[in-house]
């Protein structure tokens, strides 16, 4: 597998469908305060979140109860129960509005689902019972807490700022974009430090998320195109995210990414825009500012990605659990050297809820890395390590993630839409120079790209001929000259299925089958003659191998 596929986790989050549009269906939905910012407005005023998604708050739970519309009984109701009617806090204390109008009244505004005044004891011990907070208090304390960025760093003497930022460019009306622009850095003569990344958000109504990647020296710069998972096939290294909830990326103060002369001197900024309603008159030229210094630190450092991609989720099922090992045997492949970890988060979509990511040596658990014990898809907890954590080659990593579709009817795919679920942690490491392969980590359900032990058998060039045009290959002569596609299975068919997967590991079912079948078998005419040849005794076969009849 490529790293190109490991990367989408970036480029692959989802989002909460729609919010914005949710804020339309109730007077002043976009006009909404924070009850402790002023000048900061409310987006998301179903959710505890101010930029929406995630759990809902009591307003949220009500709107939802009420069919998502702006109903009678939902504007007469107190969902926070401060004793102003959530139309009294709106601007609609009639209950006349209807979406499209002006309301009522469009100043004085407050929060429906946040008790006032938020100070008194009555309003602080407000209890919930879902999602992250117990309570108003602890709630208010997580949405008042400083946002500025705190990162003393970048205030020191010497520091340059280089702004990464798309060029104004028109928000297509499609749910998903992905958009790109290559840059050089501003000075290659010289080597600098990357040591901070700040967000300029140009388009709050669409923008998602910004990845920085690093790019080899012989990539063009570009201005904004549409792009895939990655910028460029040269642009492959992660630098920075940011991502809805952060304010920022601060280094470690150990360590920077080596950019100029002997570093980075190319890199590319990814934005993803999210645009459910569909508007077509949204611009946007948001990116990032990277904050850099010619006083080089000790370590150069990156990014290393773990986790799987390839699993599926029952629907209606309280909990699926996927893991993903990082085998002692790939720590070693990869790592000259102990690496040490100076930060890390965790990545699902909507429907994980817990996650995370430990460390074994051994066979023996080192430490539990990062543990989202409720994992909320827009808050992302960061785990910093002011003292970072040593990983040695030989270690070995494992993330776990658990997954709940009780709330969904059908089944869900490891994938990069809205729809689709992943399971990745990310962390910050330095040294660089201690990774000698490419710094991810992943695996397809049980097969790990670096452990051979997991191919079963299907190894390297076994594998890699089916690749090519199946066609050419000798088994494919043996199998479609004596099976019919689909079908019936005839006494020659059968032997030669078996003759075939007597010779070759990549046939049995399994992980390695599933892949090969998946990124190489189905995607081409021969692959998929091949595929409806072997399918012809797959009743039969399952008869052999159980040696017992099946019910019809
Ligand atoms: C009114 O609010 C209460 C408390 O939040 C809630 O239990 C009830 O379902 C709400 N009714 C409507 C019609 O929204
Ligand atoms: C800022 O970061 C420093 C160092 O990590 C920490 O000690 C301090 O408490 C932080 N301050 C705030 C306001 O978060
Ligand atoms: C977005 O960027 C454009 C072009 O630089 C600028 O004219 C506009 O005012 C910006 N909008 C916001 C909300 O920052
Ligand atoms: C690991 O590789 C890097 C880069 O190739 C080299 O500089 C370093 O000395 C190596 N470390 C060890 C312990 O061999
Ligand atoms: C294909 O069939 C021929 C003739 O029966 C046999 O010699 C050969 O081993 C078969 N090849 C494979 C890959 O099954």
């Amino acid at each position: 597998m490529t790293p190109v596929r490991v990367i989408c986790i970036l480029l692959c989050v989802t989002v909460a469908q729609g919010y914005r549009m949710f804020a339309d269906r109730i007077p002043n939905g976009q006009q909404v305060p924070h009850p402790c910012k002023p000048n900061v407005l409310w987006h998301g005023v179903g959710h505890f979140n101010v930029d929406g998604g995630g759990f809902r708050n009591p307003f949220g739970m009500d709107f939802d109860r009420a069919g998502r519309q702006w109903t009678e009984a939902l504007c007469r109701n107190d969902s926070d129960g401060d004793g102003r009617t959530n139309g009294q806090e709106l601007g609609d204390p009639d209950c006349v509005w209807k979406v499209g109008q002006i309301p009522h009244s469009t100043h004085s505004l407050s929060h429906p689902g946040i008790c006032d005044p938020m100070d008194s004891p009555r309003c602080q011990d407000k209890k919930y019972d879902w999602g992250l907070f117990h309570n108003q208090r602890e709630w208010m304390e997580d949405a008042c807490k400083s946002s500025e960025f705190n990162c003393s760093a970048i205030h020191d003497q010497d520091v340059r700022t280089m702004t990464a930022r798309l060029d104004l460019t028109a928000v297509p009306p499609q749910e998903t974009t992905y958009i790109c622009q290559i840059f050089e850095v501003d000075d290659v003569l010289n080597d600098y430090h990357m040591i901070a990344a700040t967000p300029v958000i140009n388009n709050s109504y669409i923008l998602h998320h910004m990845v920085i990647f690093g790019c080899e020296d012989s990539v063009s710069t570009r201005s904004a195109f549409q792009c895939d998972m990655l910028p460029d096939p040269k642009c492959k290294m992660i630098l920075t995210v940011w991502t809805l909830g952060l304010n920022g990326d601060c280094f470690h103060p150990n360590a920077g990414v080596r950019i100029g002369k002997n570093g980075i001197k190319k890199l590319a900024v990814q934005l993803h825009w999210n645009n459910p309603g569909l508007i077509d008159h949204y611009q946007d030229s948001s990116g990032l500012v990277l904050h850099y210094t010619p006083h080089l630190r000790h370590y150069d450092s990156s990014m290393f990605l773990l986790g799987n991609e390839h699993f599926i989720i029952p629907p209606r099922t309280p909990s699926t659990v996927v893991t993903s090992r990082c085998a002692p045997s790939c720590t070693r492949h990869k790592m000259n050297d102990t690496i040490y970890v100076t930060s890390a988060f965790n990545h699902m979509h909507y429907l994980g809820h817990k996650m995370r990511l430990e460390q074994f040596r051994n066979g023996a658990l080192v430490r539990t890395i990062t543990n989202d014990l409720i994992y909320d898809y827009d808050s992302p907890k960061m785990y910093f390590f002011n003292d970072p954590i040593p990983v040695e080659p030989g270690d070995e990593l494992k993330t776990t993630c658990d997954y709940s579709s009780t709330y969904k009817a059908t089944t869900t795919f490891y994938g990069e839409s809205t729809a689709e679920e992943m399971c990745y942690a990310f962390m910050s490491f330095y040294p660089f120079q201690s990774m000698q392969q490419s710094p991810f980590c992943t695996t397809w359900g049980s097969i790990s790209g670096c452990d051979p032990e997991t191919y079963h058998g299907c190894l390297g060039q076994e594998e890699a001929k089916y690749y090519q045009d199946v066609g050419t290959l000798d088994i494919f002569h043996n199998v479609t000259s004596n099976c019919r596609p689909f079908g019936p299975c005839t006494t020659e068919c059968m032997d030669t299925i078996l003759t075939a997967r007597a010779s070759d590991p990549c046939l049995t079912s399994g992980d390695p089958w599933d892949r090969l079948v998946t990124w190489g078998l189905s995607r081409n005419e021969n692959g998929r003659n091949f595929l409806a040849s072997l399918e012809s005794c797959e009743i039969e076969l399952y008869k052999l191998a159980n040696d017992k009849d099946i019910i019809h």
